[in-house]
């Protein structure tokens, strides 16, 4: 049976690093509260780059890496797109020189990047396309309340890409399975309440354009429907527990990834911490997650990698692979 296999991974990242030390000198927080409530240490904010720039800066690395110019498929996931209309993909793939491959976003929030993932696998195995560039790419920091500490020491700016091309199921790089999931009913925990239909929002307006998270629900949230997730999934492909080698969840707080953890059975060494030098990227999260774990040579190939996300929406997924020798382009 045919399966996506991956075959590239590059990143991208904002020149604009952003410490816990500056954010104390115009916000009523401190580096020890934000270091010891959330892991985070620091994180690079847009100072005019936008998603889709950072999105072809990390897909452009991906594609390096992966030794291909090719591609028939991009996906993008975004919370953060450059317009409205029209999604950022098309852009992002005219500008990567890749023709007329079939472009467009996904809005999974910071589920995003294994949506994506799930979707470009499924239309490889289908035959529904060849090769594909998956990108998670988001820019929050234009989407933040600048007066709010409760959501501007948490989320950083940042794009991972992947290149997936068809091979053989159960290949190193294949993904074992995929288990997706979503409750709207939770939909106000995670939400930039306007500029959609329901409520209109100028340019120029301030009210409704920012991002809202509760952030106590959403942590509850976070730990169980990962867990429920990953364990699904590990159930589905026949993984026992003990056999993942590394765990890479979203990165939203050092303190979830731990309960993650505790919850699935899985020992904390193996989980995987970014966020302390990028901070909560979205969709972007799990790509800058692979890529720090490799260069720090924590990812081997033939290591068993679970990967588990959760965002707005609400929205949550999860899929495994065996990883393969892969080549990465870094920022
Ligand atoms: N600095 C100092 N104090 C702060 C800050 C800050 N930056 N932010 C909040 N506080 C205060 C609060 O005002 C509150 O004060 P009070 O007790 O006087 O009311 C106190 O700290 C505790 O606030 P909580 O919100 O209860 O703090 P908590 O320990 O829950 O940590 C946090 C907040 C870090 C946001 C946590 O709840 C969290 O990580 N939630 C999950 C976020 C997440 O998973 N997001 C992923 C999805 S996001 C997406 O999809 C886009």
């Amino acid at each position: 049976m045919t399966a996506a296999v991956l075959t590239g991974l590059g990143t991208a990242l904002p020149a604009r690093l952003v410490t816990n030390e500056e954010l104390s000198t115009r916000l009523d927080t401190t580096d020890e509260w934000i270091r010891t409530r959330t892991g985070i240490g620091q994180r690079f904010w847009s100072s005019g780059e936008s998603t889709g720039d950072l999105a072809a800066a990390a897909g452009e690395r991906a594609l390096a890496a992966a030794r291909v110019s090719e591609v028939d498929m991009v996906v993008l996931a975004t919370t953060t797109p450059d317009h409205p209309c029209p999604a950022t993909a098309p852009e992002v793939a005219s500008r990567l020189g890749l023709g007329h491959a079939a472009a467009f976003d996904i809005a999974a929030v910071c589920s995003g990047f294994v949506y994506a993932l799930a979707i470009a696998s499924a239309a490889i195995s289908a035959g529904l396309t060849g090769r594909a560039l998956v990108i998670g790419a988001e820019t929050y920091s234009t989407i933040l309340d600048p007066e709010d500490r409760s959501t501007s020491v948490i989320f950083g700016d940042g794009a991972g890409a992947v290149v997936l091309e068809p091979g053989e199921a159960g290949a190193p790089g294949s993904f074992a399975g995929f288990d997706l999931g979503s409750d709207g009913a939770g939909r106000e925990l995670i939400q930039v309440p306007g500029g959609g239909s329901r409520e209109r929002t100028g340019a120029d307006g301030a009210e409704g354009r920012y991002f809202t998270m509760r952030g106590k629900a959403v942590f509850k949230e976070a730990v169980t429907r990962m867990a429920g997730s990953a364990s699904k999934l590990l159930a589905s492909v026949g993984w026992a527990k003990d056999s993942v080698d590394l765990l890479v969840g979203h990165q939203a707080n050092t303190r979830i990834l731990h309960a993650l953890a505790d919850h699935l059975g899985v020992p904390r060494e193996s989980v995987v911490v970014d966020l302390d030098r990028v901070g909560n990227t979205s969709a972007a999260s799990i790509p800058l997650a692979l890529a720090r774990a490799a260069a720090e040579h924590r990812l081997r190939p033939g290591d068993r990698v679970l990967l588990s996300a959760f965002g707005g929406g609400l929205t949550w997924g999860s899929t495994a692979l065996v990883w393969p020798e892969l080549p990465i382009g870094t920022h």
